[in-house]
């Protein structure tokens, strides 16, 4: 059995930043209602052509580059999203595609804002097993595409982002020691995104409604939300502390999923820890759903927060109902990457850009020649049938 380390890390949030003054023109809501009763004072929003994609691949490939790995050398890439752009194909394959990670499998996890924590398990899991020597796991989402702009109770909480760790089999012991996940599908109505397809009359009306709120948004009871995400945190730390063999006071970091201040105060209260020991991003970040875990890692490692030997706990919960923890000995030093060697990467990922439309043009020539439609041909030959 090998143990799995976390031996890169890397954050990538839009430049673009929507403040609570700014959501003050556009609903009936002001800074001192959002900060006082969540904490948050911005979020970052994509633009027209960033996507989950996109920024998951801007993540990783920072990520790679603590890690010092090759993206050919990558065997499984996980993105937890509930934002992807295709249902196939997954975020995770257009993120092997951007990278050139050509021995990689690649797939998504839904499991709303606790996807990250599941994924790092699976990752995990499967270094440990032998299945795959190493792993990128990602949570990244595009929230700002699934927010109805007119619900001033759900759209003043979300910000987009992504955040990638890379996971390393090692004899060293230590690395992620111990995780628990859980769910409660009889909670599914307190926050759930609907898909565009969930009514089973096709339609395309924009202004379509289900239980109330515009299809495929985001809907949310938030007061039975607050009430059992302080809960489950306090309970998934103390199972996970128990699996790993720790107490409370071995604990250095509690990184949780960025939803609230006040969910992460309730928390700590309830856990008997110092507020302090939690790690907080949400003022200048907003909820960025399965994102925010390895964005506050990031966060914590660059504020100092962080070092050799300390023990984490990352803990998730949201949508499904789910939520998860996993403990994590922070005992591998990144090396340090020079910056030739870097720019030399990114130069990388522009090849592998290239290579794969000189593959997918090629694909289209071979049809062509051998006779077959394009699947654009076909598609008008559909439309042109009485
Ligand atoms: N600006 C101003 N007023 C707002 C508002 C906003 N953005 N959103 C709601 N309100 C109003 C409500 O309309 C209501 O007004 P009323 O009393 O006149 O009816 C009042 O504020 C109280 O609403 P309520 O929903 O009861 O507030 P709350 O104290 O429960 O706070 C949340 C709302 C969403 C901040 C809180 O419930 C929460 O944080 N829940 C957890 C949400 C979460 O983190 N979800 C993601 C988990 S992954």
């Amino acid at each position: 059995m090998k143990y799995a380390h976390i031996i890169g890390w890397g954050k990538y949030v839009p430049s673009r930043v929507l403040t609570n003054h700014d959501l003050e023109r556009m609903i009936n809501t002001s800074d001192e209602w959002i900060a006082r009763r969540t904490g948050i004072r911005e979020r970052h929003i994509a633009d027209a052509r960033e996507t989950t994609a996109t920024l998951a691949f801007e993540a990783a490939a920072r990520a790679l580059v603590v890690a010092d790995l090759h993206p050919s050398q990558v065997e499984l890439i996980i993105v937890a999203t509930s934002t992807p752009e295709y249902i196939f194909p997954s975020t995770a394959c257009r993120v092997q595609d951007y990278l050139g990670a050509i021995k990689a499998g690649a797939f998504d996890l839904s499991a709303a804002c606790s996807g990250f924590v599941y994924a790092l398990d699976m990752a995990a899991q499967a270094i440990a097993t032998g299945s795959v020597r190493n792993a990128v796991v990602i949570g990244a989402e595009t929230m700002s595409r699934v927010l109805d702009w007119e619900d001033r109770g759900t759209c003043v909480l979300f910000g987009d982002g992504a955040g990638a760790v890379v996971l390393k089999g090692s004899d060293i012991e230590g690395g992620v020691l111990a995780s628990t996940l859980r769910s409660d599908g009889s909670g599914g109505d307190l926050l759930s995104l609907p898909a565009i397809y969930h009514n089973p009359v096709p339609t395309l009306e924009p202004e379509y409604f289900h239980n109330g709120h515009k299809h495929n948004t985001i809907t949310m009871d938030g007061r039975q939300v607050f009430r059992f995400a302080t809960q489950v945190i306090a309970d998934s730390v103390n199972e996970t502390m128990l699996k790993a063999g720790l107490r409370l006071e071995d604990v250095n970091l509690i990184i949780p999923h960025q939803a609230n201040t006040r969910i992460i105060e309730a928390a700590a209260k309830r856990l008997k820890v110092p507020e302090e020991r939690f790690y907080t991003n949400v003022q200048l970040l907003g909820n960025t759903s399965a994102a925010s875990i390895p964005i506050a890692l990031c966060d914590a490692v660059s504020d100092g927060r962080l070092h050799p030997d300390d023990n984490v706990i990352f803990v998730g919960f949201g949508g499904g109902l789910t939520w998860a923890a996993s403990a994590v000995k922070w005992n591998v030093t990144p090396p340090t990457v020079s910056r030739p060697r870097q720019e030399w990467r990114r130069a990388r990922y522009v090849y592998a850009r290239g290579r794969s439309k000189i593959k997918r043009y090629g694909r289209r020539l071979g049809a062509w020649l051998g006779g077959s439609p394009t699947p654009d041909a076909k598609m008008r030959d559909i439309k042109k049938k009485p």
